[in-house]
């Protein structure tokens, strides 16, 4: 390989080292707790979650042998597609490897070059990187904004065949959602295609903790729900929901990151199916969580976004971000820190996930560290 070819690398890369916003995998100290994960239930080491793992790899292998449409498709995938599409009230459905690849597909297949697609200005980047590569326009609504999403629908609805809005339910790194009945609201007014993800929402909010959509009841009206199985499911992998058998079948039929990758193994849908029926009555643990985070946001004079688990302290400069971090990691506790280009510039925050293994006494530990940044 040519010199050149590495010297560019390593120059893209030593741009990123002065910024300070180097990234690296690494292996992080035993912590006292992690607070980094999005294990919201803590399920990944839950006894009956292992069980469902083992006996799904007993009974089925170790992997899923081939891809969904050979013969990669088992009997398990279609056991949890069934628990999936029950929980989130859509009639049909499918499972991806990731949540990543279920965004990528939703976005790059589903909107054709006659469509709009109307995104929230900070929505994971597994769509907004899909946003660039299909071939439908799109355009960024302020985030949260839907009277700025009205203004764009005003401008635009009658200059595409149709038109797609695309959000998080909880987002991954603000832990605030949008006003999803004003959302629907828009929608009877507008009729766009309403893609909601859930990835953070689900197992946190609702009555079943079916997600944002069932708490806010407009469950019905979402048209795409998508999801993935690596947060509270404890697992890997991801699903995408609807009532439109047409949409899943377009899905099915045209979505290479569905169609030649090697399907989901038995352990990850054996593990995420036990898992969705414990979250199911997982009443008092969704209470707790919620309650402590409510109390953790009030202390650090943060909204109380209905106790959404994900909190950010905005720190802003990046080098100090890391500095904060290293100090709770010598403490035993680990926090994400959040640099550009995941959140935008001048926001690098500690990311705190919060979960129900953390107890008043932590939280209490945490909120004199971090004293100095509570809000004014
Ligand atoms: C909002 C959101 N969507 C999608 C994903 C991707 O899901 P997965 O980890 O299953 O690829 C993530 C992961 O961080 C996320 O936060």
């Amino acid at each position: 390989m040519s010199e050149h070819f590495f010297n560019r690398l390593e120059d893209e890369l030593n741009s990123s080292r002065n910024k300070h916003l180097f990234r690296e995998v690494r292996l992080y100290p035993e912590c006292r707790i992690n607070l980094c994960s999005n294990d919201y239930f803590q399920l990944r080491h839950d006894p009956r979650v292992i069980t469902g793992a083992k006996e799904a790899c007993e009974k089925y292998g170790t992997g899923s042998g081939a891809s969904p449409l050979l013969s990669g498709f088992l009997p398990c995938h279609q056991s949890l597609l069934d628990q999936l599409k029950k929980w989130k009230h859509k009639s049909f459905g499918m499972l991806f490897n990731a949540g990543f690849l279920a965004n990528q597909a939703v976005l790059k297949h589903l909107p054709c070059k006659n469509d709009l697609i109307l995104a929230d200005k900070l929505i994971h980047h597994s769509m907004a990187q899909a946003l660039t590569q299909g071939s439908a326009r799109f355009k960024r609504y302020h985030h949260l904004d839907l009277d700025h999403l009205q203004e764009l629908l005003d401008a635009h609805c009658d200059e595409y065949e149709t038109i797609f809005v695309v959000t998080e339910s909880v987002f991954s790194m603000d832990g605030d959602y949008p006003d999803l009945k004003k959302l629907v609201e828009l929608k009877k007014q507008y009729s766009f295609i309403l893609i909601l993800d859930e990835a953070h929402g689900t197992g946190v909010f609702g009555a079943t903790g079916a997600g944002l959509a069932e708490e806010m009841q407009v469950q019905d009206q979402v048209d795409i729900i998508i999801g993935t199985l690596g947060k509270s499911l404890a697992s890997m992998g991801a699903y995408v929901l609807s009532n439109s058998s047409t949409v899943i079948n377009y899905l099915v039929n045209r979505a290479g990151e569905f169609i030649y990758s090697t399907f989901l193994s038995p352990a990850q849908v054996g593990s995420a199916e036990i898992a969705l029926g414990i979250l199911k009555s997982a009443e008092t643990d969704r209470k707790y969580l919620r309650e402590i985070a409510i109390n953790f946001r009030k202390t650090m004079k943060l909204k109380v976004q209905k106790g959404t688990p994900i909190v950010p302290i905005l720190i802003g400069d990046p080098v100090k971000t890391l500095e904060l971090r290293n100090t709770l990691l010598q403490q035993g506790i680990m926090v994400g820190a959040i640099r550009p280009p995941t959140v935008p510039p001048q926001t690098s925050r500690l990311r705190i996930s919060l979960h129900t293994g953390v107890n008043r006494q932590t939280l209490e530990e945490l909120e004199g560290i971090l004293e100095p940044w509570i809000t004014p």
